[in-house]
């Protein structure tokens, strides 16, 4: 490929200002007549690294790369085009990242036009874009988290000018709605709520990378999940780097709660929200939450750290104290509730009793799992200025004191499911064993257990027996075809289209006019069966039978159900198709 062309970089400074406002943008544009051309017979490969607005980042590019007419590959040698989604909020992630971009080398040799793009969230750091393509002259495209929805003219543009390109916006970023989707689940859904972050906490480069905080409307959310309730989607999870500041920014007095409240109307029958931040978590959520039973008793509230003076410096505006008096509040609402959390465990200058603190506050909280982190400086973040007196010996030392207590109170947590039968949502048989299922408790434990296949999307109850910290071992506590035939029903008697259908073929045996049609249309068939052929009587009852049928089919009730059949058919055929 020729010459590379920056037609924009990174830049923090402009990433840090929050003064543009973010446009609403239906997305409506047709696929560039060269991109459709290029992705057909083609495929393509995308792979992530980082958090959950990065996988339903990946579902928003496939849905645009489907839409061009690309179809998904199914290895990476195979792969026409290939776009790796990048993550920058520790060091360890970005490494990832360069040992994945060098293995496709090798594609570009056996495919002269091969595509190799890079995305996300690192591209959003200064220097990021320029180092890789001098590092990795075989890239092809390079955009940011702001422009992926401009995928397939970024593509476009590549084809066109023969160039490579890297377009890497860093304005605040707008809300995209009708985005194109291809799931990477079919029974459990990311729902983005809120993008961008504007918290600056002082460690972290997500608000930099993301931009600007901004709302989805509300309405535009709840579109979105009733449509997942309709294909039978099994659980939501509403994302959003602050779940709990949604809303602020739209100005029409919709808060986070309400918006919670309102997709749990929906029945979907798992909805989850991540992340919380304890800052503004406030009493009308907790009420919400325990409320509604298909709200998951489950809150990842991340600590980050048990010392006040800690939280402070990383700009968490809470206190060790406010808390532990949230984590009190949230315990005596929310009976049985599952509170998880993120931890750095090393920000610069952290003295030894400061981390004791945070010891002392796992101990005391006692989380179902907590994800720790080694703090990895963040270019252009105030944290990184710093000067640090910690040597990296006794972060490490630090950081594994940590993890054996917070595996005890995660063994803990875990054992007190033992011997007890809890729904488990079955994400289907496990890579290894195909007779083995595994799926997650309400509290986000992995269970596995042995059951058919079929049962991949239900909810099922397991019988808990083993407890390997991490994951569990269970049985099922029901006869499995049993279970398969409940949820079919209630899946049956839930549908619209067979409801629909149902009850107007209830109207049509029940209408008297009609009753008395069928009695005619019976007796003029007979007539004929007993007239022969050649017999000009025969003509005469076909005739009338012809008219009576003609008169039974134009009922309106009758003209609806048939309007319906087709559809409710191949839902039932769907259904069956669900047990072979
Ligand atoms: N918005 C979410 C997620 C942020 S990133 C939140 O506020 O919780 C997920 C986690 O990564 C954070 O909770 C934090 O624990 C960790 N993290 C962020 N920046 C980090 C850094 N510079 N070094 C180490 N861990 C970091
Ligand atoms: Fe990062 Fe803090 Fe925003 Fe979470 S709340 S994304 S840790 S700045
Ligand atoms: Fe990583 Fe970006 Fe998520 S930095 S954690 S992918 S928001």
């Amino acid at each position: 490929m020729g010459k590379r062309v920056y037609e924009s970089l990174p830049d923090l400074k402009e990433a840090r200002k929050r003064s543009r406002k973010p446009s609403l943008i239906e997305e409506n544009r047709p696929v560039p007549e060269k991109v459709a051309r290029f992705a057909e017979g083609r495929t393509y490969l995308v792979k992530t690294f980082g958090c959950q607005a990065n996988v339903r980042d990946e579902e928003i590019l496939s849905g645009y790369l489907e839409k061009a007419g690309f179809a998904k590959a199914k290895s990476e040698e195979e792969a026409n085009l290939v776009i790796i989604n990048t993550c920058a909020v520790r060091e360890n992630a970005e490494e990832k990242v360069y040992g994945e971009i060098g293995k496709f080398k090798k594609n570009h040799k056996a495919d002269k036009d091969f595509i190799l793009g890079v995305c996300g969230c690192m591209m959003q750091e200064e220097g990021v874009a320029k180092k890789l393509m001098a590092s990795y002259p075989y890239i092809n495209l390079i955009f940011g988290t702001h422009n992926l929805p401009d995928i397939l003219d970024l593509l476009d543009e590549h084809l066109s000018r023969g160039k490579d390109i890297v377009n890497v916006k860093s304005f605040a970023g707008d809300v995209v709605e009708n985005l194109p989707s291809t799931r990477l689940d079919a029974h459990r859904a990311y729902v983005n709520i809120t993008y961008g972050c504007d918290k600056f906490c002082t460690y972290c480069i997500v608000p930099y990378t993301r931009g600007r905080e901004r709302s989805r409307p509300l309405k535009d959310i709840l579109k979105e999940c009733q449509a997942l309730y309709e294909e039978g989607y099994q659980e939501v999870t509403l994302l959003g780097q602050n779940v709990n500041s949604y809303g602020k920014d739209l100005g029409e007095g919709i808060d986070f709660a309400t918006c919670l409240e309102e997709v749990a109307k929906i029945g979907i029958p798992r909805v989850r929200f991540m992340t919380s931040h304890p800052w503004d978590f406030n009493e009308r959520m907790i009420e919400v939450i325990a409320k509604y039973p298909n709200i998951m008793k489950c809150i990842h509230l991340p600590v980050q750290s048990g010392s006040s003076e800690i939280l402070r410096l990383m700009g968490r505006r809470y206190s060790r104290e406010s808390y532990l008096a949230l984590v009190k509040k949230i315990r005596e609402r929310i009976p049985g509730v599952a509170l998880t959390t993120d931890i750095i465990v090393g920000f610069p200058n952290e003295s030894e009793e400061q981390f004791e603190e945070t010891v002392s506050l796992c101990e005391e909280v006692r989380y179902d799992s907590a994800f720790t982190f080694l703090y990895s400086p963040r270019k252009g973040t105030p944290a990184a200025k710093m000067v640090d007196n910690v040597t990296s010996e006794e972060k490490h030392e630090r950081y594994n004191r940590l993890l054996a207590v917070t595996e005890k109170t995660t063994e803990e947590a875990s054992a007190r499911l033992l011997g007890q039968s809890v729904p488990v949502l079955v994400d289907g048989p496990s890579k290894k064993d195909p007779h083995i299922l595994s799926g997650y408790t309400e509290g986000m434990k992995l269970v596995n257990f042995p059951g058919p296949s079929y049962l991949a999307g239900e909810i099922v109850p397991v019988l808990i027996k083993e407890n390997h910290v991490h994951f569990l071992i269970g049985a099922l506590a029901e006869d499995p075809l049993l279970l398969k035939a409940k949820s079919l029903q209630g899946a049956m008697k839930k549908d619209p289209i067979l409801k629909e259908y149902l009850s107007l073929s209830k109207q049509i045996e029940e209408d008297e006019g009609l009753k008395e049609l069928r009695k005619k249309i019976e007796s003029a068939q007979r007539g004929m069966m007993a007239a022969s052929s050649d017999d000009e009587d025969y003509q005469a009852k076909k005739k009338e039978y012809l008219s009576l049928k003609g008169e039974y089919e134009s009922h309106p009730l009758v003209k609806n159900a048939e309007s319906l059949h087709d559809e409710a058919e191949s839902l039932l055929q769907e259904i069956a198709g669900a047990l072979s």
